[in-house]
């Protein structure tokens, strides 16, 4: 999504180790323009997929999930790292393991907001090695809801996260996919939508 790439250029800050800074539109300082336009590219692209819910992870994931959900017309889910003292009904849950964090944490959705009727549509703010998506898969599997794809606002596509949902057989589309963050440069691959 050429709005997404050139914002990346313009504000995108690289970090040591891989990681790209984008906490003035989207990790921390949200841009609700740019969010609006990328969850209406999610929801054309996967508008005959017949989603019912959009589901994503706490914190960044939540705003451009909610964007494609209401496109979409449908509820949007975050899973939760944390336990809520109010989530006192039965869980789906899943462990997730982050390589950047190098720790093991489960997320969580109670199983009334999923189930074998459900379509799912994926959505993610970073796609790195793909462990929170893979966490998010596994309780919808737990629900017997079915993943119909996955929608990723940027892309590393130097991490493995996008061969490891493929194999899954699962369709990826990322609005913005980075081939390297070497030498101070973001380099883009052709993004999917
Ligand atoms: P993975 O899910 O693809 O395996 O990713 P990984 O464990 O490596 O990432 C852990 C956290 O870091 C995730 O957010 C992920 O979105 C985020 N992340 C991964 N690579 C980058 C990057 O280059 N830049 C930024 N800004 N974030 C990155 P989180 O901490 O679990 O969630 P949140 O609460 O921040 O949304
Ligand atoms: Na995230
Ligand atoms: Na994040």
């Amino acid at each position: 999504m050429k709005e997404l790439v050139e914002r990346i250029q313009k504000d995108g800050r690289i970090l040591g180790e891989g990681v790209l800074k984008v906490d003035s539109f989207v990790t921390h300082q949200v841009d609700p323009v740019l969010m609006e336009q990328m969850g209406q590219r999610f929801a054309e692209v996967f508008k005959e997929q017949g989603i019912t819910k959009v589901v994503t992870i706490e914190a960044s994931g939540i705003a451009p999930a909610l964007f494609a959900a209401k496109e979409l017309g449908v509820p949007m889910i975050f899973a939760r790292k944390a336990k809520s003292l109010t989530m006192d009904e039965e869980l789906l849950t899943a462990s997730v393991y982050s390589f950047t964090k190098q720790v093991t944490s489960t997320i969580s959705i109670s199983r009334k907001f999923l189930s074998s009727e459900d379509k799912v549509l994926i959505i993610d703010d970073f796609l790195a090695n793909g462990q929170a998506a893979k966490g998010l898969i596994e309780l919808c599997q737990q629900a017997g809801a079915q993943v119909e794809g996955i929608g990723i606002v940027i892309e590393k596509s130097f991490q493995d996260g996008r061969q490891l949902l493929e194999e899954m057989g699962l369709r990826v589309v990322s609005l913005a996919r980075i081939a390297s963050l070497t030498n101070g440069q973001v380099e883009f691959l052709e993004e999917d939508a």
